[in-house]
């Protein structure tokens, strides 16, 4: 018998975990620091050309590198070149900065590197206990199990139409776990014009095409139930089968909220799921001076809302909430003997209510955000940026160079530049340009949209230390970067 010589030496895991020690506490001194110094710095710059070139060309290492030796890389390359989020002055697209708890808890999850899925671990209890918290604070109705945290808004969403899809499906008795799509009946889907894209992608994804979708008219914030009930019946008559109805609790272009009590009640009346989009705004429900406009949400079959997004839950937490369990169970719920674990519980596992069966501790990070600010302190805080909002409207409208694109209803603002001297004709072609020309000066942070077919500016205060200081610098930097915007 052949004997082989054996070089490999047996890890020390004392020394190791004395060098995590270490190194780790001066990450948390770099991440600290890093933190600190943020709002004195630019919001956001490009990185400059050798930084891009050293991160987009990294060797693969041959040799191990020591922690020490990682902690110092990211905090010298990665660290200084965030997207901005952590400014003050960042108001892009729906991302806020991270709670310092959640950033906290996030190591201690990776610490302990559970899947939860099932079995008595405490990642399971208190995923379970944390998606009953996000129900309760939005006042979304929950019985056990009725409800996941997913990566984000754009995967719940195609969790909760996929419970959509099944329950119209089994109606017009086609099982389409069993005989997928084909010789299914034609699906269709009511969805407004504002509704973020996530929700065509879901129905895409899901096989419904994107030709299953009619426009839901909501003019002026208003729903014609008879125009939608006429449709509906139209649609029926002609042999498909209508099967979902979609509301946003804050859209993503200025943050508007459906008429959604007048949606459910038009849902209601003709069978059809009442999907709600809430993954910016439900959380606006916790502000008392616009929770009536929220009326009806407590009343959908589903709803999706983003604690990465209001709460500032560190990406990715996302989460699907229904109104009964046995919907989403019934689509995903597929127990292999290899995984029989809770089987037979009254609830089940994680994986038979959603697409993963290997999942992340989205629960920690959740908990301690929502936990170390309270219910009245998230409430305060949802407050305080709704009215930061309508300061912005104020501003905008009293600078002639800006205009306002729709009142705000929650935490968004969209509005345009008109530089005095600039034609009618160039506008558009100004408004496009000037995100990027803002986002360039470094001051202030803003991105753009296309909103009632014109091209937009749009602000999104999330951030807990955003105050006057910063809605006036934004203002300021959106006038002067428009009058440098040089013609095309
Ligand atoms: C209203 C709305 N819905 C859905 C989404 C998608 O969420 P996610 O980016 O978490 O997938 C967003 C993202 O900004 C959003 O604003």
């Amino acid at each position: 018998m052949r004997t082989y010589a054996c070089a490999v030496s047996e890890p020390d895991t004392g020394a190791e975990l004395q060098a995590f020690r270490r190194a780790a506490h001066a990450l948390v001194d770099g991440v600290a620091d890093h933190l600190a110094a943020l709002p004195s710095r630019p919001v956001w710059q490009p990185l400059p050309d050798a930084v891009r070139e050293r991160l987009l060309d990294l060797p693969l290492p041959e040799r191990a590198a020591t922690l020490d030796d990682l902690v110092a890389t990211a905090l010298r390359d990665v660290l200084p070149h965030a997207m901005g989020n952590g400014h003050p002055a960042f108001f892009g697209w729906v991302n806020p900065p991270p709670s310092p708890a959640g950033v906290m808890a996030s190591l201690a999850a990776a610490a302990m590197n559970p899947s939860v899925v099932s079995g008595d671990h405490a990642d399971v209890h208190l995923e379970r206990a944390v998606v009953r918290w996000l129900a309760e604070l939005v006042g979304f109705p929950h019985a056990p199990g009725a409800g996941l945290l997913t990566s984000g808004g754009s995967a719940a969403t195609i969790v909760c139409l996929a419970g959509a899809r099944n329950r119209a499906l089994a109606a017009a008795g086609h099982d389409v776990r069993r005989d997928g799509l084909a010789g299914a009946p034609q699906l269709t889907a009511y969805v407004p014009a504002e509704a973020h894209s996530c929700v065509r992608r879901a129905l895409e994804l899901l096989g419904l095409g994107s030709d299953s979708m009619r426009e839901l008219p909501l003019e002026g914030g208003r729903l014609d139930a008879n125009g939608l009930r006429a449709q509906v019946g139209v649609d029926r008559a002609s042999g498909a089968v209508p099967a979902l109805l979609v509301g946003s609790a804050g859209t993503v272009n200025t943050g508007a909220i459906d008429p959604l009590e007048a949606l459910g009640e038009v849902a209601a009346a003709e069978g059809l799921w009442f999907h709600v989009d809430g993954a910016y705004g439900a959380f606006g429900v916790l502000d008392p001076a616009i929770a009536d406009r929220y009326r009806g949400m407590e009343g959908a079959d589903s709803l999706v809302l983003d604690p990465h997004k209001w709460l500032g839950v560190p990406v990715d937490a996302g989460c699907a909430l229904v109104k009964r369990a046995d919907d989403l169970r019934d689509v995903f719920s597929l127990i292999p003997p290899y995984l029989r674990q809770d089987s037979d519980a009254a609830v089940g596992t994680f994986a038979e209510y959603g697409p993963e069966q290997t999942r992340p501790f989205r629960a920690l990070k959740t908990w301690a955000t929502i936990a170390a600010r309270g219910r009245a302190g998230i409430a305060a805080q949802v407050a305080r940026a709704n009215a930061l909002a309508r300061e912005l409207a104020a501003l905008v409208e009293r600078e002639p160079e800006l205009e306002l694109a729709a009142p705000p209803e929650t935490s968004i603002v969209a509005f345009r530049a008109r530089p005095a001297g600039c034609p009618p004709t160039r506008l558009d072609e100004l408004n496009r340009a000037l995100p990027e020309a803002v986002q360039a000066r470094g001051r202030a942070f803003v991105t753009g949209t296309v909103f009632g077919g014109r091209e937009t500016l749009r602000a999104c205060i999330l951030h807990p230390d955003t105050s006057s200081e910063q809605l006036a610098t934004l203002v300021a930097e959106v006038v002067a970067a428009a009058r440098d915007v040089p013609e095309r």
